[in-house]
């Protein structure tokens, strides 16, 4: 049975983007109620209840809890804080930006879509790779991280190349610029021995953890992660390190392939990540006729997309031109967005754009951080330190 701690570990991944905190950190979830039947009760206080964020923090928080095991239906109450509690989430929330408490260089704004499978050749690094292009091409400020560490492909499909390099004054790694695709993959890294140094004495099964800490990723609206197949440490990890993280998880059309994606699907509900959507791979043949021909049967992602309770956010058919634009360099969303999968992987990033729209980040929540800030300013230095949490 679901507990009230398990819904506020889940809502630790619903962002206040620009409070850069999460809603259960800031004081903004007083109160959690389930009762015998999985109905869930959540008091949600915002800043102000006409708050231009309300819906998107309302949505978020639903779609967090509606889909964790137990739970039967989602209330989210909202109200509006008093002057005094108002005050108090600011002083959280200045502690917090003093702390530099953001454990990585992801902005809180970012959302982040882990592109799973439970197993290899599903086509999983060309769906992270075609997606964030997609997602690029409709005019987002898109990163690609390639999570799979051992298995790097990131590389040669986006066409960028080691080794990366660090900049002097933040002593971040810059990521590499593929297509106006932001990049890092270890591939990017252990090919030289230059860069290796940097690298030296850090276990590569930390590398997802410092791809997120010491990389300087700038204000991404979307984050794609190419993870490793499987249900393992990068998955647990990126859960911890990126609580806002979601995940797409991809089938091909076999029932085998589907019963696999289902274990991949429950590790993420046990830790917490949501489940953004499912896309089907190798959907079916586009012949030169314009014909759609059933290779490995069909049905396979509408199925999983019940089973685990998500919707089906993409179809990708066959196509050589996946295969060709992944070796060259040039994913075939740059070479043929027009074709058959070209097109698919657009109206994949559609789907994607619809459940989980970029955070807005001018809010009144931000205008009041602003506010406060800007009196901030003006204040004795020692009246400022009288106030600060000790
Ligand atoms: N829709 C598709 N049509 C044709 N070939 C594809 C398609 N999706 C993937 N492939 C090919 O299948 C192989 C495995 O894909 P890949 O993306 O590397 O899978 P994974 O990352 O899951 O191991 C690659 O050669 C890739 O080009
Ligand atoms: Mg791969």
């Amino acid at each position: 049975m679901v507990t009230p701690e398990d819904i506020r570990t889940a809502l630790r991944g619903v962002n206040d983007p620009e409070l850069g905190g999460n809603i259960v950190e800031l004081g903004m979830v007083p109160s959690v109620e389930i009762d015998a039947n999985g109905v869930v009760d959540i008091d949600l206080a915002l800043t102000i209840a006409e708050c231009p964020m309300r819906n998107q923090i309302e949505s978020d928080t639903t779609r967090r809890i509606e889909s964790m095991p137990g739970v039967t239906a989602v209330n989210v109450h909202i109200s509006a804080m008093t002057r005094a509690q108002r005050a108090e989430l600011m002083e959280k929330a200045r502690f917090k930006a003093r702390e530099k408490a953001q454990p990585t260089q992801v902005p809180p704004t970012t959302r982040v879509i882990a592109v799973a499978s439970g197993k290899g050749g599903v086509g999983k690094s060309s769906i992270s790779v075609n997606l964030a292009l997609a997602l690029r091409r409709k005019g987002f400020v898109v990163g690609l991280l390639d999570a799979d560490i051992w298995g790097f492909s990131i590389p040669r499909m986006l066409g960028v190349e080691g080794p990366l390099t660090a900049n002097d004054a933040t002593r971040l790694i810059q990521p590499a610029v593929g297509h106006g695709v932001s990049a890092v993959s270890t591939g990017l890294i252990i090919e030289s021995e230059e860069t290796a140094l940097m690298w030296r004495g850090l276990m590569l099964s930390k590398a997802l953890e410092q791809f997120l800490t010491q990389v300087e990723w700038g204000e991404l609206d979307y984050l794609v992660i190419d993870l490793p197949p499987g249900t393992g440490d990068v998955q647990m990890a990126l859960a911890r390190l990126l609580p806002q993280a979601e995940m797409l998880v991809v089938t091909t059309p076999q029932k085998a392939a589907q019963k696999v994606a289902v274990r991949v699907a429950d590790m993420a509900r046990r830790s917490h990540m949501p489940i953004v959507g499912v896309v089907e791979n190798m959907a079916g043949f586009v012949c030169s006729h314009g014909e759609h021909h059933d290779l490995f049967g069909s049905g396979g992602g509408d199925e999983l997309a019940e089973t685990i309770n998500a919707p089906l956010l993409g179809r990708i058919p066959l196509d050589a031109a996946v295969v060709s634009g992944g070796d060259e360099g040039a994913p075939v969303v740059i070479t043929d967005p027009a074709g058959p999968a070209g097109s698919a992987f657009l109206s994949l990033a559609d789907g994607v754009i619809d459940v989980l729209p970029p955070v807005e980040d001018e809010t009144c929540t931000g205008r009041i951080a602003k506010l406060i800030a800007q009196l901030d300013d003006g204040m004795p230095a020692d009246l400022e330190a009288g106030a600060s949490h000790g």
